[in-house]
């Protein structure tokens, strides 16, 4: 193979994905590392913010999440049914932009018109890029795999740029910024991705749909869908209605649940499954419970633990004190690290015929993220009578979150996509994220129960979620000794 023309032996077109992928998620965890920092600082002083409640800005925090992973949903049906893949990711990496510019116009009214933007294009954009991914690889590429890691890899390069920059210029010059960067990192996402999209030689270029007739219907579907939802938009303007972000959240997080419960009651009652695709869609059922609880502790580190980091974490290292958003780093930075380590358990594991199936796999996740949180209980603690703690409190957190991670996120998409009934599969892949926006939401939700009275409220808070992952963890490891369709079907 000519070396030139391949990226780490891969078609050169993962390049151009895994460049504007790593801008993409410079951008966003860029931001979503200062957000709540933003919007509980107070009006005064040199770095003035919102003044929302701790309790707001975490759901504030978690609808953004939420909302974002949701419209993955939506942004993959116009993908597949209108625009095609590279069409949709790079109109969705442009509002992205748009988005994140909004934000550095230093009012306070831009806030959620830029958050809009983020969610929108995110929407468009996160789980396309993806799917442009698995389709530079013909049929069952074994290469897909590895090519899926190299680009996990460009996420977290990305997330570690974001942090820093966007970090570092928000909270030592100002909000807007840390903003306007995370503007300027996704525009050479979006000058990338428009040089060098020939190189993905037409991969995800046009969409599943190629009926025009078809085509148009789910056009003027798409526009009802929008008309309806801006006349929403203008009747609550008129109406003058304020939103409760807290109530707001909770009824979005039930919104999120029956959404996704009566999806899968359609599947499993109404779609015509056979008896086995059946016994795989309740492993995936689980498996969705299991990915949802562990982004709800996962999703704290940008607002619960940020707050513990600002509050209570003595963040001067040898004279230099660290910004509050850099402890965020230690994530991407440990993905990077274990991620081969973990491979390598895997396989040697599977070599000796003990590799865990996949719902241990989550069990271990769950079991994981559990500990974590036994480790904060020390930490507020600690905190208690010493007032402040040492990072290693966090350091440590945030690696058990990441081995956590390692252990369920990269084989949860394969899973879902490997498992689904067939004719399903691409829906499948909405699922997943719907996973991530559920946790987003309760993240959220949980993040301003624990951080809403100071240390008081975390104890109780983070005592309640060790115990729901463990349940979860128990019963996903019960499920894993009954069915194991993972070496079922190999
Ligand atoms: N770090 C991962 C990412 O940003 C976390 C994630 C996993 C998000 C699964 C959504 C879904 O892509």
């Amino acid at each position: 193979m000519n070396t030139r023309n391949t990226f780490f032996g891969h078609p050169i077109g993962l390049r151009t994905l895994f460049l504007t992928e790593m801008w993409e998620r410079m951008s966003y965890y860029g931001m979503r590392g200062i957000m709540v920092l933003f919007m509980i600082a107070g009006v005064s002083g040199e770095n003035p913010g919102l003044t929302f409640s701790e309790a707001e800005a975490n759901a504030i925090y978690g609808t953004y999440i939420g909302l974002v992973y949701f419209m993955v949903v939506p942004g993959g049906w116009i993908a597949d049914n209108i625009l095609g893949y590279q069409k949709t990711v790079l109109i969705g990496a442009i509002i992205i932009t748009l988005g994140h510019f909004t934000l550095a116009i230093p009012l306070e009214q831009t806030f959620f018109v830029g958050l809009l933007f983020i969610i929108v294009g995110t929407g468009l954009l996160k789980g396309n890029i993806s799917t442009i991914v698995g389709k530079l690889y013909d049929g069952n590429d074994s290469m897909r795999d590895s090519g899926y890691t190299i680009f996990y890899m460009s996420i977290n390069i990305g997330s570690v740029l974001g942090f820093l920059i966007c970090g570092y210029l928000g909270e030592r010059i100002g909000w807007h910024w840390g903003f306007g960067a995370a503007g300027i990192g996704m525009a050479f996402g979006v000058l990338q991705f428009i040089l060098y999209r020939n190189l993905l030689n037409g991969a995800g270029d046009l969409p599943s749909e190629s009926d025009p007739m078809k085509i148009k219907k789910s056009i003027i579907y798409l526009c009802v869908a929008c008309g309806f939802l801006l006349l929403l938009a203008a009747l609550a303007i008129i109406e003058g209605v304020t939103i409760n972000p807290v109530t707001f959240a909770e009824s979005y997080a039930y919104f999120l649940v029956i959404i996704a419960g009566l999806y899968f009651i359609y599947l499993f009652l109404l779609a015509g499954l056979t008896a086995s695709e059946k016994k795989n869609l309740v492993l995936l059922f689980f498996l969705f419970i299991g990915a949802a609880a562990f982004w709800s502790g996962f999703d704290q580190s940008g607002g619960s633990l940020t707050i513990f980091a600002k509050n209570f974490t003595n963040l001067s290292v040898s004279g230099f004190s660290i910004p509050i958003s850099w402890m965020n780093l230690a994530n991407p930075i440990f993905v990077v690290l274990f991620a081969p380590i973990f491979a390598g358990i895997w396989t040697n594991l599977a070599i000796r015929n003990l590799d865990p199936s996949l719902p241990m796999k989550f069990a271990i996740g769950l079991l994981l993220m559990a500990l974590s949180f036994v480790l904060m209980l020390f930490a507020v603690d600690a905190a208690m009578t010493n007032q402040t703690v040492g990072i290693q409190w966090l350091l440590i957190t945030y690696l058990l979150h990441t081995w956590g991670e390692l252990a369920l996120s990269p084989i949860g998409l394969s899973a879902f996509s490997r498992y689904a009934p067939k004719k399903y599969a691409g829906q499948m892949f909405g699922l997943w994220f719907m996973a991530s926006a559920i946790g987003g939401v309760l993240a959220g939700l949980l993040g301003g129960e624990a951080s809403g009275e100071g240390l008081e409220s975390m104890t109780p808070i983070f005592s309640f979620m060790i115990k729901y992952y463990l349940v979860i963890a128990v019963l996903l490891a019960a499920l894993a000794f009954d069915v194991n369709p993972a070496k079922e079907e190999s």
